[in-house]
């Protein structure tokens, strides 16, 4: 039986750079992964579509050429090549991983973890059943993307995001399920590639848990781009036939297409993991409840990433409750804080906040100043030709300190680190509307936004 200080189960981004970390501290450490380093994050996920959009951005830039007295042909997009550019950065990304691990000295077993005890793992490999002794565990396991009764997934014209990045051909016509994150960012991707996209989602508002503001402007986006936005429209059944998706709505309209992508968001299986004999709790959805040290029921146990109650779904989530789980189970007193996670919808016009919305900073009376800039001020927004969107920020009426950042522009999801700067720094708005921006950037619309809710932004109407 192989003893270490820690066992990780789940080599994702929550899991491996646990394991890094932990080692990185003097831990003897073990990692249990039944696929390969990286999770869905990297095989599935966040890595494979950022590589689709960053293509898709290339197509972008070669057909608005003209517009920047740039002359070039029509540009054509191949969806095999750009599939084939994704798995080179796939398979590098894994490489660096498990170079990492051998650098470090995790070990790395391939297969199947539960637990036998609170202090013993079993771990189902290729070549029968290994043992491993633990002093600390982490269960960083991840989730899977949740089905809808009436719809069943046949990986090949009903298919979910697990599926969706293999895809050899755009379709010419997709139906997406779901306008959460996952559902816009596909939708964008493929109606900037030339695909008719029809979007049905439940609700009466995209992207839940952004801002509202933001999630308005997305959804006129998607209008500009030709997307079809079905919002208040409950999915009952599809099938196929012929080789197309035909999906029914509730009120009986039927809607047709070569694809239909289901997003509906993310549930977490715990249920052969042995909690029970180990003694974690779980809540109602198999989820595991964990404190600010992402410590279970069990203190030598913990659960970072998707698989923990109650954090948002993100690898970035994932990655840093993944660092403080390590530290922690080294000695060390770090602690997680969800305020300072922030949230991204990728895109070529990209949503990204952090910090309270403006609704659940103005609940319970609270009074706040809020700050709005539109990129169409700002002299390097025009110098891109990447004029849309606008950055908000919200503050404390008394205090001034920084509630929130919200901002939807190309390239959003670089600039809001600043943001999450401002909200983990405590920062006064005074702090981002006197900090000196380089000129021509984007991120003047942060300093102008705080200026504004101060009543003293430059360049504010
Ligand atoms: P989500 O929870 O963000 O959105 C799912 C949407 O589907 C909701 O708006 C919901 O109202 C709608 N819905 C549910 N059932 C429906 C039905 N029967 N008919 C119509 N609409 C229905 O989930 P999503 O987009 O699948 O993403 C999963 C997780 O992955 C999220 O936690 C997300 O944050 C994370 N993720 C993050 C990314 C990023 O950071 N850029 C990228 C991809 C995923």
């Amino acid at each position: 039986m192989g003893i270490y200080d820690l066992v990780v189960i789940g080599a994702g981004p929550g899991g491996y750079v646990a394991a890094l970390r932990a080692a990185q501290m003097g831990l003897k450490v073990a990692v249990v992964e039944r696929y390969k380093p990286g999770g869905t994050c990297l095989h599935r996920g966040c890595i494979p579509t950022k590589a689709f959009i960053a293509s898709a951005e290339v197509f972008r830039a070669a057909a608005t050429a003209a517009g920047y007295g740039i002359r070039c042909g029509k540009p054509e997009a191949s969806a095999t090549e750009m599939a084939a550019r994704k798995d080179r950065i796939v398979g590098l990304l894994n490489g660096g991983i498990e170079a990492l691990f051998k650098k470090r000295g995790v070990v790395l077993i391939k297969g199947s973890a539960s637990f036998a005890d609170p202090r013993t793992v079993r771990v189902e490999t290729a070549d029968g059943t290994v043992t491993l002794g633990l002093g600390k565990c982490i269960i960083a396991t991840g989730s899977a993307p949740a089905r809808v009764p009436g719809i069943e997934i046949d990986g090949n014209t009903i298919v979910t995001s697990d599926e969706i990045v293999n895809l050899r051909e755009i379709p010419r016509e997709i139906t997406i399920l779901g306008a959460g994150v996952i559902g816009c960012e596909f939708a964008c991707l493929f109606a900037s590639l030339g695909c008719r996209v029809r979007v049905v989602e439940l609700l009466d508002r995209c992207l839940p848990g952004f801002d509202e503001d933001l999630a308005r402007e997305i959804a006129k986006a998607m209008k500009k781009l030709g997307i079809e936005l079905r919002l208040g429209a409950r999915a009952e059944k599809a099938g196929v036939s012929g080789g197309r998706v035909s999906m029914v709505l509730a009120g009986g309209e039927r809607i047709e297409a070569d694809r239909l992508l289901v997003a509906v968001g993310r549930t977490v299986d715990t249920s052969r993991l042995g909690l029970d004999a180990a003694g974690v709790r779980t809540n109602p959805k198999g989820r595991i409840p964990v404190n600010a040290h992402c410590q279970t029921n069990v203190p030598h146990i913990y659960a970072v990433g998707d698989v923990a109650a109650d954090v948002v779904q993100l690898a970035h989530t994932a990655s840093r409750m993944g660092v403080v789980a390590a530290e922690h189970a080294a000695g060390r007193t770090a602690k997680f804080d969800p305020m300072e996670v922030p949230s991204v919808m990728y895109g070529d016009l990209e949503v990204a906040g952090v910090g309270l919305t403006e609704d659940a900073a103005r609940a319970g009376g609270r009074k706040v100043l809020v700050g709005k800039f539109h990129f169409r001020g700002l002299g390097k927004a025009h110098c891109d030709g990447r004029t849309d969107g606008f950055c908000k920020v919200i503050g404390d009426a008394v205090t001034h300190r920084v509630l929130g950042v919200h901002i939807v522009c190309a390239g959003a999801s670089n600039l809001i680190s600043e943001g999450v700067l401002a909200v983990r720094l405590q920062a006064r708005l005074e702090d981002l509307a006197e900090m000196v921006h380089p000129h021509p950037t984007m991120s003047e619309a942060i300093m102008e936004a705080a200026g504004a809710a101060l009543g003293c932004g430059t360049h504010s109407a």
